[in-house]
């Protein structure tokens, strides 16, 4: 192993920026994951956490890490979707016409597995999750490393997904060998998780490719079981297990204030004000539009109210940056947004204690 790069902690710290660089790093992390070893690495949406997908025991060894549930399936990333067969099997021609036009790029298909899949990688499901990242370091690792990779978000379970490779290191210091660092992730939010083990297929997570670009692409409907219309008879099991855990929360708990106009300033306001008064040190997050409405300790801008995805692409860091500043209660400004902006509201309000102001 090349020992010119730094360790964090025994977590070896692969720069690609520098030229030169980045070919030698992608031989140590390919080099890394073919023993069967942890490599988390950039993609578009967000880092993740990449080990042998065909390896139940390095898999077992990502779990492991990211204190994850063992019930919480993993998705499959790949160089191609020619691999795509070699995972699943039956793959319906809607999901193939989809794959054409998303991939490389943020979708996930959930198909049905093929036996070479470690029941580890799906906890057990009938189903597998791939995706080709739409990353030039993603994509040469994937073809360097010539494996499929196994890689959830390489965070601690339960906290925002990384979108730097410090993100990562946070978490993840010790408990990982390695991460190839590809500077900030552009998207910043997961990939959007389609599932054909549903009929009509299910949005099971939004992401930045929507539910219109979907139906658009298919000529047919999708349904979307977190907006309240899953025409299946599914009741007590979440068709994604990820969809029953709190999930991208930083440690202070987050108030959302929802709603439009004067009315969510209103709330806002109130909301500040009342926290302030119990004593508690607040971490406002609020569009450029809303600066001066309340002077908090500390005060983050997320984007302006029109550019969903600079929202997308700061909000795990500035939750990060809230817990980083010690604040007691982290309080979010939502607003109203087709796109990557309802990918953005997806997560707040899985992340949120509560959400005031929802109609
Ligand atoms: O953008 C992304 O998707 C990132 C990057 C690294 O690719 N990955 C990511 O992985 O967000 P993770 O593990 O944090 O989220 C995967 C989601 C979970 O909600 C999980 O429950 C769901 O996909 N999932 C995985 N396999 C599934 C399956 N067979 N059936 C249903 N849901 C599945
Ligand atoms: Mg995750």
């Amino acid at each position: 192993m090349d020992l010119k790069w730094p360790l964090v902690k025994g977590t070896l710290l692969l720069r690609a920026g520098e030229d030169g660089e980045e070919k030698k790093a992608l031989q140590a992390a390919a080099e890394i994951l073919q023993a069967g070893g942890r490599v988390a690495f950039p993609t578009e949406t967000v880092y993740g956490l990449g080990t042998n997908a065909l390896d139940p025991e390095a898999v077992r060894g990502i779990f492991r890490a990211k204190r994850r549930p063992a019930d919480n399936p993993l998705i499959v990333h790949l160089a191609a979707l020619e691999q795509a067969g070699e995972l699943a099997q039956n793959i319906p021609p809607a999901a193939v016409r989809l794959a054409k036009h998303f991939w490389p790029g943020p979708l996930t298909l959930i198909l049905p597995k093929r036996g070479a899949v470690p029941g580890i990688v799906t906890a057990g499901l009938p189903s597998v999750a791939v995706r080709v990242p739409a990353h030039s370091l993603a994509l040469k690792l994937l073809r360097t490393a010539g494996l499929p990779l196994a890689a959830p978000s390489a965070n601690l379970s339960g906290h925002p997904s990384p979108t730097t490779a410090e993100h990562v290191l946070e978490d993840l210091a010790g408990s990982i060998e390695a991460v190839l660092d590809g500077g900030p992730c552009p998207i910043g939010v997961e990939s959007t998780v389609l599932s054909f083990m549903f009929s009509p297929p299910a949005l099971l997570r939004p992401g930045g490719v929507t539910l219109e670009m979907l139906e658009e692409v298919l000529g047919a409907k999708i349904q979307s079981p977190d907006l309240g219309n899953f025409k299946t008879d599914y009741t007590a099991t979440p068709p994604a297990p990820g969809m029953k855990y709190r999930h991208y929360a930083p440690r202070a708990p987050l108030f959302l204030v929802e709603g439009a106009g004067p009315a969510q300033g209103r709330r806002l306001l109130a909301l500040c004000t009342s926290l302030t008064a119990r004593g508690l040190k607040i971490g406002l997050v609020v569009f450029a539009e809303s600066q001066g409405i309340f002077p908090a300790p500390v005060l983050k801008v997320l984007s302006s109210r029109r550019d969903p995805a600079t929202a997308a692409a700061r909000l795990y860091g500035v939750l990060r940056e809230m817990d980083a500043a010690g604040v007691d209660a982290i309080v979010v400004e939502g607003f109203e947004a087709a796109g990557l902006g309802g990918a953005v509201m997806n997560r707040l309000r899985k992340a949120a204690v509560q959400v005031i102001g929802a109609e």
